[in-house]
């Protein structure tokens, strides 16, 4: 019998990011694309996974009116009771403070929309890192004092932050005008803390690299996607949209990109019963999560 080098994740978030949902009766982004059927398919592709969390990562309304809310929090938590998963909003630079709060977080306010939650043993601190009324990010001062205090304090299982503003170097040069601006400080300030991954979105495509050592894992948009083969350059794509599998260790935390779409099948499918027996077969184990039943 060998012991797979994992055992199962202690936690599974499902993360999008960037719906940009808009009133029910002017649905197209930019005129082109309908972001509604992606949404409710990476709700569909993401219950098969069973997620304990449902992560949203911002920019979750396209015009920041309440219908677009409305119809967001019907579609999500619909799907999330039926997984019996949490929600977690975020709000990102295209979506309003006070809408945003009213629908999704119950009390409405202009204020700075930071947040704590739990996922078992797992904290997920939601940093709030929009400027009304611009696309750059900020992380300020008022920002960084409750996010020190709230780390003064660990979690039995570490801590994920989750914000909207992608804390990376960008891909595209014109984005350097919408990116976070205070980053050197944010990294000064998770250095040391129980912090173990950062959740975000905001640049339309999945990235990955660190900031003060934490690994920072940026979630492509459900919306529309950036045109790589354009270089430094920029051209946003109704193509490509996705959504990322994030899944907690005791000792790392991945996050793989699921892409939306049907297409032709090249290995045959395999159901997890299958695949048990299969592993059966082979002698291989995979131990259940720590703390868990089994
Ligand atoms: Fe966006
Ligand atoms: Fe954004």
């Amino acid at each position: 019998m060998r012991t797979a080098e994992y055992p199962r994740p202690s936690q599974v978030i499902a993360h999008l990011s960037d719906t940009h949902l808009r009133d029910p009766a002017d649905p197209l982004v930019r005129g082109v694309v309908d972001p509604r059927p992606n949404l409710v398919a990476a709700l569909a592709a993401a219950a098969a996974h069973a997620p304990q969390g449902i992560v949203l990562t911002g920019d979750l309304s396209d015009d920041g009116t309440i219908s677009s809310y409305v119809e967001l929090r019907k579609t999500v938590e619909s799907a999330a009771e039926r997984m019996s998963a949490r929600v977690i909003w975020v709000n990102g630079n295209h979506d309003d403070r006070a809408a945003f709060s009213e629908v999704l977080l119950g009390v409405g306010t202009r204020e700075p929309l930071h947040q704590v939650h739990r996922l078992g043993g797992l904290r997920v601190l939601c940093l709030d890192t929009t400027v009304p009324g611009r696309d750059e990010g900020q992380v300020t001062e008022e920002s960084l004092g409750w996010l020190a205090d709230q780390l003064a304090d660990p979690a039995p299982e570490g801590t994920v932050l989750a914000m909207h503003h992608s804390p990376l170097p960008v891909v595209q040069d014109l984005a350097a005008s919408w990116e976070l601006h205070g980053q050197q400080e944010l990294g000064g300030v998770l250095a040391g803390s129980d912090v173990r991954a950062i959740l975000s979105g905001h640049f339309h495509q999945s990235g990955f690299g660190t900031l003060a050592g934490v690994p920072v894992l940026a979630a492509t948009s459900l919306c529309y996607t950036q045109d790589l083969s354009t270089g430094r350059g920029l051209r946003g794509q109704a193509g490509g949209q996705g959504w990322h599998l994030v899944q907690v260790y005791p000792h790392t935390v991945t996050s793989t990109v699921a892409p939306l779409g049907h297409h032709p099948t090249v290995v045959a499918a395999r159901s997890a019963a299958d695949s048990a027996a299969e592993l059966a077969r082979r002698d291989i184990r995979i131990p259940p999560a720590p703390g868990s039943d089994g």
